[in-house]
């Protein structure tokens, strides 16, 4: 079994590289990436040079270089994570999130045509529902719920999905898409909720709170959404969308309150800041289906799961304050000082 993974050197990607490394020692498993501000090649270190595992640097929405790639490694089956995943740059500059999420998207379903893949698996979120109301507890996604994006990299998210419905459809490919919840875990980038939270408190700068910050996600360790895509690589039908979420619904503020006791910091460093324009209230995935399809179910407690993320910010120092005081800086400048 030969498996191209897209954006293996970003959060999730890195998390399945390792995953699937574990689970399934036999596998050949090649990594594309493009390496943009996202990508680390520090985290892929533990797996560069093993056998069994590629690393190609390239753009998935590069044409040549995908079929290039396509024909030399004939992959089994390609999991696309490869993405501009932040909101507040897609708010910002939101063409590159058409250019890599959509055209990124469709040249890989061109070369997966072309070379015959087994299985295409797109990696989507469940942030192309839309939003639900803080004052519905009782409402949530599920895989029949219509696409109703807020951001430019949601929209840019659902239209991938459609495109990949339609080459399913008009092509008869074999093709599955997952849609899941906020994930948190290790090795995500410090630009995130929970990694930006952390790296602030320690170095004790303000947390910058969005707006009232009652703002609902939910939260799923990394490890059970790497699970659950394995578990649809194997056992789930083509043509399916799979929702993946653990009913873990958290507001924001409670989150950076929970991060902060596990630091031991004050609640003072708290600062609420201007909202993010079009702000999404609440997610909330029902994941009835996969469980009962599939029999999924997240293994990791959120407390657990938090203590141990914070714990791996703890002992891996290196890795995110070479970031937060790289480019990262500028970044931070811009989107938070006037805010
Ligand atoms: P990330 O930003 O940490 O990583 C993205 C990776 O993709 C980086 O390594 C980057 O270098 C690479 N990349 C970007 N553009 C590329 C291109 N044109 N060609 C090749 N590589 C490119 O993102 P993440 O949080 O790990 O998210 C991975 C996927 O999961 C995305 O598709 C995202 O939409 C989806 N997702 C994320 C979450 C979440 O909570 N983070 C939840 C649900 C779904
Ligand atoms: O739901 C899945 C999605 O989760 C993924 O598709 C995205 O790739 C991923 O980035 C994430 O999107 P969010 O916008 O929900 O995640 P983020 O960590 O940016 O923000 C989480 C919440 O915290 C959101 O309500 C905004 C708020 N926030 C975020 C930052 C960075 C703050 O209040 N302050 C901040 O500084």
């Amino acid at each position: 079994m030969k498996m191209l993974i897209t954006g293996g050197a970003g959060f999730i990607g890195s998390n399945f590289i390792f995953y699937m490394r574990r689970m399934h020692p036999d596998y050949d498993l090649v990594c594309v990436d493009k390496l943009t501000y996202a990508g680390n090649m520090e985290t892929l270190a533990p797996v560069m040079g093993q056998p069994r595992f590629t690393f190609v640097r390239a753009d998935i929405a590069d044409r040549a270089a995908m079929y290039a790639l396509f024909e030399a490694e004939k992959p089994d089956v390609v999991v696309n994570f490869a993405a501009e995943s932040h909101v507040d740059r897609s708010i910002e500059a939101p063409a590159v999130f058409l250019q890599t999420n959509v055209q990124g998207t469709q040249v890989l379903l061109d070369a997966s045509r072309k070379t015959g893949v087994r299985r295409y698996h797109q990696v989507s979120t469940d942030e192309v529902y839309g939003d639900l109301p803080l004052d519905r507890p009782d409402l949530f996604f599920t895989e029949k719920t219509p696409l109703r994006a807020s951001s430019p990299y949601s929209a840019s998210k659902a239209g991938a999905d459609l495109l990949c419905g339609a080459y399913q459809r008009t092509y008869d490919m074999p093709i599955t898409i997952s849609r899941c919840s906020n994930n948190y875990g290790p090795y995500q980038f410090p630009e995130k909720l929970i990694p930006l939270m952390i790296a602030n408190a320690l170095e004790g700068k303000p947390l910058p709170v969005y707006g009232d910050g009652l703002n609902v996600r939910d939260w799923l360790y990394v490890e059970d959404h790497c699970a659950a895509i394995d578990l649809i690589l194997e056992k789930g039908r083509v043509g399916q969308v799979y929702n993946i979420g653990g009913h873990n619904e958290q507001h924001n503020i409670d989150i950076v309150k929970a991060v902060l006791h596990i630091l031991d910091k004050p609640e003072s460093l708290i600062t609420h800041v201007t909202d993010r324009k079009g702000h999404d209230r609440r997610y909330a995935i029902d994941p009835t289906f996969i469980h009962d399809e599939l029999g999924w179910l997240p293994q990791t407690a959120f407390e657990d799961g938090i203590a141990r993320t914070v714990r791996w910010y703890l002992d891996n120092k290196p890795w995110w304050e070479k970031i937060v005081s790289g480019e990262y800086r500028d970044y931070y400048e811009r989107m938070y000082a006037h805010r």
